[in-house]
């Protein structure tokens, strides 16, 4: 389109982008969506890889479970960015943290102490009843903290010969997307052409115990695990998977890591999942609505046996621990304190479940729910997910579907029950459009 660098785009300019994106997304998904969004889909489009594959609508502002598109429009929001909206968009008793935060200091980086980290690493790992965190940013890089303090766990403490450590995971895992972390998926879509791979992780089927128990050898110093599979689409294990899980990774000195960025901080309807089982791992690793969906917040959580094996110089992250991070964190601490939030999403969850459940065997062939988190698989015969979602967002609903005949609902846990009423009708209601 021969334009100068960094020059906006024109009003016919945008106009032009909108002949690209009709030819780059499905048409079908486009109708109906207003040319204002169109456009600024486009230049999204345009501008920023296409590593995601959107919903075409386009959000301006949010409150609660409510977002606002740029037309106006309201929506439900019944994912809650993967359960980074635990507590509410724009949650005002985390935003005015954060504002106040603002017009301190936001960073330091950890080559000095800020005042804000003390109490928000104090807290965390009291909410945990462990010793210590390990403050990072993104979820991944929580996974990939967790990985690099087991393995050194295992040579300074276990006595793993040199390079030999092995860590076990399971299959349909979604820890994130570092070069390490997509090496253990089995996700053909996250994994391939990305290699060569890094090397040391064995994967085993999901909820199967045994299989754990059989894998384990001189050499493993961990199992990763998500309590539940969030991303495999809701996946609740056996009950007493995990528990097995814990008393064979005791037994053999292997820690147990669980990966609770997506499952924890209330989403189940408890502090942890495994809290919910009545397991404690050696290492919880936290993340999402631990920023409370302001700032990436993410932690690894463990007693000092363990994450004393990190000295000065080993591992970091500038803006790890950040002030700005480390307020918000503390403030989401002190609502999980509370414990309202964990339940609030027990009681909900309970209507939610009932709610979806009446759809089985009625386009539905099976619903997963745990606290406010359901996985619901569509029926192939009836419609895929992603045509019921669309179905969905005509109706004011936004949530997201994952591997092709699953749809998650998380919506924020702040969400009226009215609303998630209306949430369980409409979703009755788009099913209903594809049975008729
Ligand atoms: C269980 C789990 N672990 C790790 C991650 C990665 O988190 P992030 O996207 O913040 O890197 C996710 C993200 O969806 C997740 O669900």
């Amino acid at each position: 389109m021969g334009r100068a660098p960094g020059r906006f785009l024109t009003g016919s300019e945008n106009a032009g982008l909108v002949t690209i994106v009709t030819s780059m997304t499905n048409h079908d998904e486009l109708a109906g969506v207003s040319g204002t969004q169109q456009a600024a889909i486009a230049v999204v489009d345009a501008h920023a890889a296409h590593n995601y594959h959107p919903l075409p609508v386009v959000v301006s502002e949010a409150s609660g479970a409510g977002v606002v598109d740029i037309d106006g429009k309201r929506y439900l929001d019944c994912l809650a960015a993967y359960s980074a909206v635990n507590f509410g968009h724009c949650n005002p008793q985390l935003t005015a943290v954060a504002k106040e935060q603002l017009d301190k200091v936001t960073l330091t980086s950890r080559a000095f102490h800020s005042a804000a980290l003390g109490p928000f690493a104090a807290a965390l790992a009291r909410l945990a009843n462990k010793d210590m965190i390990l403050p990072m940013n993104t979820g991944a890089e929580a996974v990939e903290s967790g990985i690099k303090v087991a393995r050194k766990w295992g040579y300074e403490v276990k006595g793993v010969a040199a390079d030999q450590a092995n860590i076990i995971v399971a299959e349909g895992n979604f820890h994130g997307r570092t070069t390490t972390i997509i090496s253990f998926s089995d996700d053909a879509e996250a994994r391939d052409n990305y290699g060569p791979y890094t090397p040391g992780f064995k994967t085993v089927p999901y909820g199967d115990a045994d299989a754990i128990e059989a894998a384990i050898d001189d050499n493993t110093v961990a199992v990763l695990l998500e309590p539940i599979q969030g991303e495999a689409g809701v996946n609740v294990p056996p009950p007493d998977f995990l528990p097995r899980v814990r008393e064979i990774t005791s037994e053999r000195n292997v820690l147990f890591i669980a990966d609770e960025i997506q499952s924890g901080l209330g989403r189940t309807g408890a502090t942890f999942q495994c809290d919910n089982v009545g397991v404690v791992p050696d290492l919880y690793l936290v993340g999402k609505a631990l920023g409370g969906g302001i700032v990436p917040v993410s932690a690894v959580i463990g007693n000092e046996d363990v994450l004393g094996v990190l000295k000065p110089g080993q591992h970091g992250s500038t803006f790890g621990g950040n002030p700005l991070a480390a307020a918000v964190g503390l403030a989401v601490v002190e609502l999980l304190e509370t414990g309202e939030m964990q339940e609030r999403a027990k009681r909900l969850g309970e209507r939610l479940l009932a709610g979806l459940q009446e759809f089985e065997g009625k386009g539905v062939t099976e619903v997963r729910c745990v606290g406010l988190w359901a996985g619901i698989d569509i029926d192939p015969d009836v419609a895929t997910a992603r045509e019921v979602c669309q179905n969905l967002l005509a109706r004011g609903i936004l949530a997201k579907d994952t591997h092709g005949q699953t749809i998650r609902l998380a919506p924020p846990i702040v969400i009226a029950e009215e609303e998630l009423e209306w949430a369980i009708d409409q979703f009755g209601e788009a099913l209903g459009d594809f049975l008729a």
